[in-house]
């Protein structure tokens, strides 16, 4: 197939597909949860700035350089190095995109099962439910975990072995929406049946007293994972975004649904956990528990939790693939693997990577791996916290320096004005930041 005829079919629909990537267990699980352990309110102004002045800049150059160069993150890297005359070792930001996506894929998949599984624990609800025993009978059991982890992966391996266009923008264009309407109605229930007013002094009083280096780190780390950058996710959609697409208003766009949703998911979740009296670091069960107990107090709460999950398991789907497609597509394009085979077997790779996540809930919950963590624990902090940030901090030094700014001003387009702001932030700001958030962590 011709790549220059692989286009996005509308607008809208590059939109949708680079939101069903950002928009996902990131935002829903992830945000509440490192909120919590990172003590509130400083996390979340953090992290919105981290949104603002380095994901923004960085989300554009992905886009920009996929769109122009149109192939996987390795081709793509490698082909902008040449037209700029730089070093062809620029292709190492694909590659390290590649290894992030199979390292997040491994652990992603095993939480989206996760959600998988309360689908139905969600429509078996009848009454009262402790939810923390509930969520502890759920991940102490390493075949059911298994069972939902292994499902999950062979369903993001099946869409992207079938082509990844077709499906996404169908799926994303009435999912999300519904999505989001159930959000809004969880926020109102907080609002009604939750703490409110101490939810959102948590979220949203900064305490600067209690923030270390690593506050900074994991907001971070946040940023990226949650806007899917630093590996190439979204360079590789940018490949089929169609020419004469604008790409700061998409960027905008996707950057502000994925925050909203991500804002939805604190507001909704910690009056709850507040009024219910769990602890807001009780860490990557927090989401489960709380959602539960949400749903077991709510009239038709089996249903509306049920789809809920649902909904959750689809958004993180449309992520997963878009974890899965970058390598798969350096394998098609080279044609070193049919796309198929690559499909499965890189996501086969993932699945047992995923074993050890797995098993940090149960047998092996008393093996630490980094410092103190647990496996789980530790893939997340090597994605996030390292691979992902470092991702991006290659794309802001090549986007801003190496890069023939003439090729980016002709692909962005829009007036001077926004272009030299963005070219500002790429060249000092973004790279400045995750530089200084990276050593201020070592000293
Ligand atoms: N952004 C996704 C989420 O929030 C996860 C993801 C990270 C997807 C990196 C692709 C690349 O769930």
């Amino acid at each position: 197939m011709n790549k220059e005829t692989l286009t996005w079919v509308g607008k809208w629909t590059f939109i949708l597909a680079a939101a069903g990537s950002a928009v996902g267990l990131g935002n829903i699980w992830g945000f509440p949860y490192k909120a919590g352990t990172n003590g509130g309110g400083a996390f979340v102004l953090i992290y919105l700035g981290c949104i603002l002045i380095i994901g923004l800049p960085i989300m554009i150059s992905e886009i920009m350089l996929g769109k122009r160069y149109r192939g996987s993150p390795v081709s793509t890297m490698k082909d902008a190095a040449t037209e700029s005359a730089s070093s062809s070792n620029w292709q190492a930001i694909g590659w390290g995109g590649l290894i992030a996506g199979v390292v997040i894929l491994s652990f992603y998949s095993v939480l989206a099962g996760i959600c998988l599984n309360y689908i139905f624990i969600s429509l078996g609800l009848e009454g009262e439910i402790d939810s923390i025993a509930k969520f502890q009978q759920v991940t102490s059991s390493p075949l059911q975990l298994l069972l939902w982890h292994t499902i999950f992966i062979l369903i993001t391996a099946w869409i992207i072995a079938a082509g990844v266009i077709s499906g996404i923008e169908r799926m994303v264009k009435l999912l999300m929406p519904m999505l989001f309407i159930l959000m809004i109605i969880m926020v109102i229930n907080a609002f009604i049946n939750g703490n409110f007013s101490q939810a959102f002094s948590f979220l949203f009083s900064p305490d600067f007293s209690a923030v270390t280096a690593n506050t900074y780190l994991s907001a971070m780390g946040q940023a990226f994972f949650s806007l899917s950058l630093g590996m190439g996710a979204i360079m590789c959609y940018g490949a089929y975004m169609s020419p004469d697409q604008e790409i700061y208003e998409s960027s905008a766009i996707v950057a502000g649904l994925d925050t909203l949703i991500a804002m939805l998911a604190g507001l909704a979740i910690f009056p709850i956990i507040f009024a219910y009296g769990v602890e807001p670091n009780s860490g990557p069960g927090l989401v489960f528990i709380s959602l539960l107990s949400i749903f077991a107090d709510l009239p038709f709460g089996n249903i509306i939790g049920g789809l809920f999950f649902l909904l959750l398991s689809i958004a993180a789907l449309s992520s997963s693939i878009s974890l899965l497609e970058p390598s798969v597509a350096y394998f098609a394009e080279k044609n070193i693997l049919s796309r198929p085979i690559a499909s499965f077997m890189l996501a086969g790779i993932a699945w047992f990577i995923g074993l050890g996540s797995l098993l940090s809930f149960n047998v092996w919950s008393e093996y630490t791996f980094i410092g103190s963590r647990n496996f789980l624990d530790s893939m997340d902090l090597l994605a996030n916290q390292f691979l992902l940030p470092l991702g991006g901090l290659f794309v802001a030094i090549f986007a801003g320096w190496k890069l023939n700014p003439s090729i980016a001003k002709a692909e962005l387009g829009g007036s001077e004005f926004v272009f030299r702001l963005w070219q500002f932030f790429i060249r000092f700001i973004s790279p400045v930041l995750v530089f200084g958030i990276f050593i201020f962590q070592l000293i």
